[in-house]
């Protein structure tokens, strides 16, 4: 069994599902009240923050988030809501290591906003994305993509929950394979 590290910067709720199937290492959060904290608590998963302001820029920052995987003898990086671009201290240390989750169908709608992005572009479809990281913003190799409709009386938020919930069945699909 592979051991994996999440990192998530806001909910978590993506965390959850992968810890209430899996045995997650530990959880980095980049944010230090980001309620995947708190989720990482109640269930038990041992976890670090520190914030980038913290260090002198962001080769130091990453410096020390690579120490944190290699102590912990980590074999995969699950990036599972994790606001930053990685950069090319931890790819470089990481590479062929780090898989992200994107909510849509790339190379469709990349960047923080890919449901809305979506949404206001009217598709009559949208997706989900796990692909590989390399040095681009969700430009990765993919892994596994399914495509999600929008229905006719959808609200931005029906849309979003539904983008969410394939979400939680792709992401443990993924892992499972590569573990
Ligand atoms: C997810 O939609 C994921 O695809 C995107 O960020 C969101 C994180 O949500 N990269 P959560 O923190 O897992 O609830």
């Amino acid at each position: 069994m592979k051991k994996i590290a999440v990192f998530a910067s806001g909910s978590g709720s993506n965390f959850q599902v992968l810890a209430e199937q899996f045995p997650i290492a530990l959880l980095f959060s980049d944010k230090k009240n980001a309620y995947a904290l708190e989720r990482a608590k109640n269930l038990g998963v041992p976890s670090y923050t520190f914030e980038l302001k913290e260090f002198e820029n962001k080769v130091a920052y990453e410096e020390a988030i690579v120490e944190l995987l290699d102590k912990h003898q980590i074999d995969l990086v699950v990036l599972a809501g994790y606001m930053k671009i990685v950069c090319n201290t931890l790819l470089s240390a990481y590479e062929g290591r780090i898989i992200n989750i994107h909510p849509a169908y790339l190379p469709e709608f990349p960047g923080a906003h890919g449901i809305e992005d979506a949404w206001k572009a009217d598709v009559s479809q949208s997706g989900v994305t796990v692909h590989w990281v390399d040095a681009g913003v969700d430009t990765g190799q993919i892994i596994k993509q399914v495509r999600v409709p929008r229905l006719i009386n959808d609200t931005i938020e029906t849309f979003e929950a539904r983008i969410h919930e394939t979400e939680y069945k792709l992401y443990p699909e993924v892992i499972r394979e590569l573990v």
